[in-house]
């Protein structure tokens, strides 16, 4: 039986099909944004796997409800009180830690690494990688889906102090304060992945770009359009580095 994991994220797109079919919207915010990440962890994810989940905080990528019979999943943050946060039943196993530090007390534990919005924060996406990849018995897999360098909302990030631009996304998208992060993109291009990921031993990779940032827009909508025509450009012309998010499916 195929596994369908559903997004623990609003699924945007159900808001925005009605804009696609009125032409406000390309096609391809017709499909949730969590699609190609879900289905890719729902593939690695059997009976009885063993799950790190890096940067999973106060909630876990996958609901308990919906994970194969006997998983064992151990959610991994740096924040402890994020950990905290999470409901009882969440995780079999809680680990406060930094995954851009060695943690050699996780090596060659999981069938698989996944995380969500995370990789974007850490300080070297190399030492993350290499964590990751030691964390994985030989042949397992690593998905993970991270906002991309050359993001407009990424250059905003880097201009524009952190305090005030979380308070601002408060604001224009009812994205709670305390629910965002600092941003470091390293290693955040399809470059700067290829890069890392040929170096740090992988047997096997794939890095999906995705072109798909307008929502954050949708509070101006001249400043969206303006927006989606550059947005369509680098989508109709290939352009990986300047992909809005990653996915990256990897083998150990
Ligand atoms: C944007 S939140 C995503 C949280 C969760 N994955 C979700 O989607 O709800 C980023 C999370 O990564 C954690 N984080 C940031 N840097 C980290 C690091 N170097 N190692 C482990 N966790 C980290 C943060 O504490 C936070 O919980």
């Amino acid at each position: 039986m195929t596994l369908i994991l559903t997004p623990k994220d609003t699924d945007e797109a159900a808001a925005e099909r009605a804009e696609v079919a009125a032409g406000r919207l390309p096609e391809r915010y017709g499909t949730a944004w969590q699609r190609p990440f879900l289905d890719r962890v729902a593939a690695g994810l059997k009976p009885g796997a063993r799950v790190l989940d890096v940067g999973s905080g106060a909630r876990p990528t996958v609901p308990a409800d919906q994970r194969p019979e006997g998983c064992h999943w151990v959610g991994l943050d740096v924040s402890e009180h994020e950990l905290e946060r999470a409901e009882d039943g969440d995780y079999d196993e809680r680990v406060v830690g930094d995954i851009s530090s060695p943690l050699p007390q996780l090596a060659q534990s999981f069938d698989l690494v996944i995380s969500w919005q995370v990789l974007e924060h850490v300080p070297s996406m190399a030492a993350a990688l290499a964590t990751q990849h030691r964390s994985l018995v030989p042949g397992g897999r690593m998905v993970a889906m991270l906002s991309g360098a050359w993001g407009f909302y990424a250059l905003a990030a880097r201009v524009v102090p952190y305090r005030i631009s979380s308070k601002a996304q408060e604001r224009l998208l009812g994205f709670p304060a305390e629910d965002k992060f600092p941003t470091k993109y390293d290693g955040c291009t399809d470059r700067g992945l290829r890069k890392r990921l040929e170096a740090g031993g992988w047997s096997s990779w794939d890095i999906v770009p995705l072109y798909k940032a307008g929502g954050y827009l949708r509070f101006n909508r001249p400043l969206q359009r303006s927006y989606l025509a550059y947005e369509n450009w680098a989508h109709r012309r290939q352009k990986p580095n300047l992909a809005t998010h990653y996915v990256i499916d990897a083998v150990a």
